[in-house]
């Protein structure tokens, strides 16, 4: 059963928490991008802790191995589902990450984040690719990074819906995908281009879908949340 992950992308503690006591009875996750981790991640991460919600922390690590996988050990807390990284960084660094993640978890006695790999950020065009030197098209390379992220230990990748498919077939179902770029059919697109609808992405069988500013925004977050939830069963 595929799980909504609520994008908490607004500027202030104060608008986090309220769409987190909001939404906390239905069964959903909390992203906490890196908006709010360097505007207020204190105060969220005590709130969703206080409201006894998982979360998954998108700070998409990118350094050194020893930096990346003592970041991941800081980052991991109770509640704490999802991590992730980029596969750019290497099987190194990625393995440091899942290492460092699982040893913190492991310290206080909860299970152990899933590690996601971001392959190619979706604001990457072909044109990026051949400019910053990488050979092949995106698909190619979304490929070879999510089998340099599979080989490191992660748990799966960060896609576009309309990629689950391909990936599955050929990572397999326990490869796990999650998936932005979900715009419910009457809602507007904003900057992302490769959009699909939540039943869409849950019948290529994404396994986390990535919804922010149409709830965020919406007049009623509750019954726009709500509405997704439904249309994914
Ligand atoms: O508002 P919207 O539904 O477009 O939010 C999508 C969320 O997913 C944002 O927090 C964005 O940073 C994140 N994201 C994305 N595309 C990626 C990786 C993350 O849109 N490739």
């Amino acid at each position: 059963m595929a799980q909504l992950v609520v994008a908490l992308d607004v500027p202030s503690a104060g608008q986090a928490e309220r769409l987190v006591d909001e939404l906390y009875e239905l069964d959903v996750l909390f992203k906490v991008g890196l908006e709010a981790l360097y505007g207020y991640g204190d105060r969220i991460f005590a709130h969703m802790q206080a409201r006894d919600v998982r979360h998954f922390i998108d700070a998409k690590l990118h350094d050194i191995p020893r930096t990346a996988g003592a970041a991941a050990r800081q980052l991991v807390r109770p509640g704490t589902h999802i991590i992730n990284v980029h596969a750019i960084g290497g099987n190194d660094m990625m393995r440091a990450v899942v290492d460092g993640a699982a040893g913190r978890a492991d310290e206080l006695g909860i299970t152990a984040p899933h590690v996601f790999a971001v392959t190619v950020l979706t604001s990457i065009g072909g044109e990026d690719l051949n400019e910053l030197g990488f050979r092949g098209g995106l698909g190619e390379n979304s490929m070879r990074l999510s089998a340099l992220a599979r080989d490191a230990g992660c748990s799966g990748v960060i896609c576009s819906a309309h990629e689950v498919r391909d990936l599955k077939r050929y990572f397999g179902e326990d490869f796990l995908t999650l998936t932005p770029g979900i715009r419910p059919t009457g809602t507007v697109h904003g900057d992302q281009k490769r959009v699909t609808t939540p039943a869409e992405a849950v019948a290529a069988g994404a396994d986390y879908l990535v919804v922010g500013r149409p709830i965020t925004e919406a007049s009623e977050p509750l019954a726009a949340a709500k509405a997704i939830l439904e249309e994914m069963r």
